[in-house]
C-alpha cells in the first residue's frame, strides 16, 4: 500500500511511521509536512535510509504541494498535520483555521479528484468539548468545542463527514484523548513539566490544578490507527482512548515523584481561558468492532517517558533553539552529495 501521511515529523505521525514500517513490509510512506516549529525530521533519522521511505516538505495548504505527493500514485491518506497546541491557538486562531480546516480541505478535494481509496481524518477528544464528574465522551456526544483549536478541529471533522455524505468517499474520523510518549514537542504538559524539573525551574499548573485529562500511550495510539486504517468502516468516526484518567496535578506530583524532585516547584499559575475541566473517552465501538486493545499502562509509560526525556538531551536542546532544521538542512544537503558521488 502507498500511504500519504501528512505531519509525519511531529509527535504522533514520527510515531506512526515508524510503527507502520515496524509492523508491515508491503506498505511505502510518504510524509509531507512543512516543518512548523513542532515537526522534526530528527524525529525519523533512523528511517531516512529505508526505501520505504519518502519525505517531501510541504504544505498541506498548497493543492500544488499535495499533487507533487498523489503523484506518486498514492492509495490512502492520514491527515496528522495540524496546528496542535490549545494555548497558542488562544493566543492566535488564523493559522488554525488555515492549516487545520483549509488544508483538511485542500486533501480531501486532491482525494476525490484522484479516486483514493480511504482518508482518516485525525480528530481529537477535545471536539467534544468538556465533561462534569462522571460520563464518558461517545461518538454520538454532540460537538462542543472549547478552544480555537478544537473549533478548528471540529470543522475539519465535519467536512470530513460531509464527503462521505455527498461524494460517497471512504473516509474514517478518529478522536482520539491526551496523548503521552517519546518526542513531544516540549509545550504539552508532560514534556514540559518533566523538562522543568530536570533544571529546578518552577512547573506552572494552569488555575487549580484539578482539571482531569484521560491519558494514552503514542504506542497504543499507533496501533489503534493501523487496525482503523486497515479494518475501519467507511463513514465511522472511532473513538481512541486507554481509560487512564488523572488530575493534572496528579501527573505533575507522579513525575516529580519519579525524578524525586521537591512539590515546591509547583507553581500555580492564571488559568487558560475556557479550560476544559474533564476529558474521558468511550472507545468501546473500536474494542467492540475492530478488537483493538491498549498495552501500556500509564505508571510504565511515564517513567519510560521520563527516562527518553532524561537520556536525550541533546534532541531537546536542538527542538528548544531551532538548532535541528539547519542541522538536518546540513545533514540532507550532505546525504544527496554522497547518492550523487555514489
Ligand atoms: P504536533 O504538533 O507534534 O505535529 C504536527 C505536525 O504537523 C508537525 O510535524 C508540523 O510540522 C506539521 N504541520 C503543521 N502544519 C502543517 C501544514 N500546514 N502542512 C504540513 N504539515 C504541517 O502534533 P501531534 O501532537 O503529533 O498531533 C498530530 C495530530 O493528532 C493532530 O491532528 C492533532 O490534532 C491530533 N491529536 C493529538 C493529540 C495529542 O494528545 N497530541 C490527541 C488527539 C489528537
Ligand atoms: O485531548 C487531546 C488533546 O490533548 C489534543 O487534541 C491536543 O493537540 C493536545 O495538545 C492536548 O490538549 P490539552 O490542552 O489537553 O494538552 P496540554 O498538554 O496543553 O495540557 C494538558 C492539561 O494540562 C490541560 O488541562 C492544561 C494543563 N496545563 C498545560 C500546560 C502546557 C498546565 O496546567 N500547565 C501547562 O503549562
Amino acid at each position: 500500500m502507498k500511504l500519504l501521511v501528512t505531519g509525519g515529523a511531529g509527535f504522533i505521525g514520527s510515531n506512526f511511521i515508524r510503527h507502520m514500517l515496524g509492523v508491515q513490509d508491503e506498505v511505502h510512506i510518504v510524509n509531507l509536512d512543512s516543518l512548523s516549529y513542532a515537526g522534526n525530521l530528527e524525529n525519523l533519522s533512523d528511517l531516512s535510509s529505508d526505501p520505504r521511505y519518502t519525505f517531501i516538505r510541504g504544505d498541506i495548504t498548497s493543492a500544488q504541494d499535495v499533487e507533487k505527493c498523489f503523484s506518486q500514485g498514492i492509495e490512502a491518506v492520514i491527515n496528522f498535520a495540524a496546528e496542535t497546541h490549545v494555548d497558542r491557538s488562544i493566543l492566535d486562531a488564523s493559522v488554525f483555521v488555515r492549516t487545520n480546516i483549509e488544508g483538511t480541505y485542500v486533501l480531501l478535494e486532491a482525494c476525490r479528484r484522484r479516486k483514493v481509496s480511504r482518508f482518516i481524518q485525525i480528530s481529537t477528544d477535545e471536539v467534544y468539548g468538556s465533561l462534569d464528574e462522571t460520563g464518558k465522551f461517545t461518538e454520538e456526544s454532540p460537538l462542543a468545542p472549547n478552544s480555537p483549536y478544537a473549533a478548528s478541529k471540529a470543522a475539519a471533522d465535519l467536512l470530513t463527514r460531509a464527503y462521505h455524505k455527498t461524494y460517497g468517499m471512504d473516509v474514517i474520523v478518529t478522536r482520539c484523548s491526551n496523548n503521552y510518549g517519546t518526542h513531544q514537542f516540549p509545550e504539552k504538559l508532560i514534556p514540559l513539566m518533566i523538562l522543568n524539573a530536570l533544571e529546578n525551574k518552577t512547573l506552572p499548573v494552569y488555575g487549580d490544578g484539578l482539571q482531569r485529562r484521560d491519558w494514552i500511550h503514542v504506542k497504543d495510539h499507533c496501533s489503534a490507527l493501523q487496525s482503523v486504517l486497515m479494518e475501519g468502516q467507511p463513514g465511522r468516526v472511532y473513538n481512541i482512548g486507554s481509560d487512564q484518567e488523572k488530575q493534572n496535578l496528579e501527573m505533575v506530583h507522579e513525575i516529580l515523584r519519579i525524578l524525586k524532585k521537591p512539590p515546591e516547584l509547583i507553581e500555580f499559575v492564571t488559568d487558560r481561558p475556557g479550560h476544559d475541566r474533564r476529558y474521558a473517552i468511550d472507545a468501546s465501538r473500536l474494542k467492540r468492532e475492530l478488537g483493538w486493545k491498549p498495552k501500556i499502562r500509564l505508571e510504565e509509560g511515564l517513567a519510560q517517558t521520563v527516562r527518553w526525556y532524561q537520556e536525550n538531551a541533546e534532541w531537546v536542546s536542538r527542538v528548544r533553539s531551532g538548532a535541528y532544521f539547519e542541522y538536518y538542512e546540513q545533514m540532507y544537503e550532505k546525504r544527496d552529495q554522497t547518492l550523487k558521488n555514489s
